[in-house]
């Protein structure tokens, strides 16, 4: 008898584990719902949306227009939450917190997709792009699909969905102007991530950190590093001119985005909201496309009026810079591939 019950309730256990399984299962691989999914303007779908830079940054002005097309465009059924500014994760954990879903959606600057894949660092490379259009035509490239769309993505259940822009990087420091390659010697500069920035100032005989973009002011007030590289508009809207005193105006690499989300998350949005939330990242893109430009233009005025000093570099400063810059080919060449490299060289 007791040997009877005690089967009975194996087999039970058994078949209740069975049909847990069996629903996790089913779960994860459900389609999306058809229509509005049910969410209400009460009880809406939220979208998390972190990223580093400030509300007034280009990155900022786009992210919060995103959010409120969505909302127009949802009637309320989808909600956009905003982090800015490292609010919720910073430079070191906004991937990891997209890849376990605590984060939806992300704009990072590429090349900190480096942990995912190192041909991000295609951006890094020295004087690949021309001029902004040169970045436009890429972004829209079948060029630009192989790492948008790349198996590394999918398998840490990531998507790539658009490039958002910033612009062309510039080098500031507080020691001495810097105007020839001898001028980089022995200084040390902050870097965003991966080895392609790290054999950039290598090259240049100067020495890089990788700091936290939330970090960054501290350690350039602090001199934990002489000087750092970026766009007229993220040194601006981070008030870099507070802790630097000499901007050489170099265009020496890029900074632009991509918008990331949770491959898994994003396939669940019912189809009605995902149609609304595509197109308002198209207007979006389209903003930030526009922003990047005229919102540079209006930092770089800034910076000038700034006090510091401001040294807008020849055709043949820039040249020589250039020159001492080639050994980063020679070194990543290979692991940026010369597919994507040739690639972006032949959209000139
Ligand atoms: C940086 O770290 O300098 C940039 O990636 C910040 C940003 O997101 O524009």
């Amino acid at each position: 008898m007791k040997k009877w019950l005690f089967m009975s309730f194996m087999a039970l256990l058994l078949l209740v584990l069975a049909a847990c399984g069996g629903d996790k299962k089913e779960a994860a691989s459900a389609p999306a719902a058809e229509g509005d999914g049910g969410y209400t303007k009460e009880k809406p779908l939220v979208i998390k949306f972190s990223h580093v830079t400030s509300i007034d940054s280009v990155k900022g002005k786009a992210a919060e227009a995103f959010a409120k097309l969505v909302d127009e465009k949802t009637e309320g059924k989808v909600n956009v939450e905003v982090y800015p500014s490292s609010q919720l994760y910073g430079d070191n954990d906004e991937l990891d917190a997209l890849v376990s879903g605590n984060v939806h959606m992300i704009a990072p600057s590429v090349t900190k997709m480096v942990k995912i894949d190192p041909r991000w660092q295609y951006v890094d490379m020295p004087y690949l792009f021309e001029n902004q259009e040169h970045a436009r035509k890429f972004f829209n490239s079948d060029v630009a699909k192989l790492i948008l769309e790349s198996d590394q993505l999918a398998a840490n259940d990531i998507k790539g969905l658009v490039f958002w822009e910033n612009g062309f990087k510039h080098f500031s420091n507080n020691k001495h102007p810097l105007v020839t390659v001898d001028d980089f010697k022995g200084l040390k500069f902050r870097a965003q991530a991966g080895k392609v920035l790290e054999s950039q100032f290598k090259a240049l005989n100067a020495g890089s950190a990788t700091i936290a973009f939330g970090e960054t002011y501290a350690a350039l007030q602090q001199g934990t590093v002489d000087g750092q590289e970026n766009t007229f508009n993220n040194f601006d809207t981070q008030k870099y001119q507070e802790v630097q005193k000499y901007f050489s105006v170099s265009e020496h690499g890029r900074l632009d985005y991509a918008i990331f989300v949770n491959k898994t998350f994003w396939e669940k949005i019912p189809s009605e909201l995902l149609t609304a939330v595509e197109e308002s990242l198209n207007e979006a893109t389209t903003l930030a496309w526009d922003l990047a430009a005229e919102e540079n233009e209006k930092s770089f005025e800034n910076i000038k009026n700034s006090g510091i000093e401001v040294l807008e570099l020849s055709d043949a400063e820039k040249e020589a810079i250039k020159k001492q810059l080639e050994p980063v080919y020679e070194e990543f060449t290979d692991v940026i591939t010369e597919e994507l490299i040739n690639g972006i060289r032949d959209l000139k």
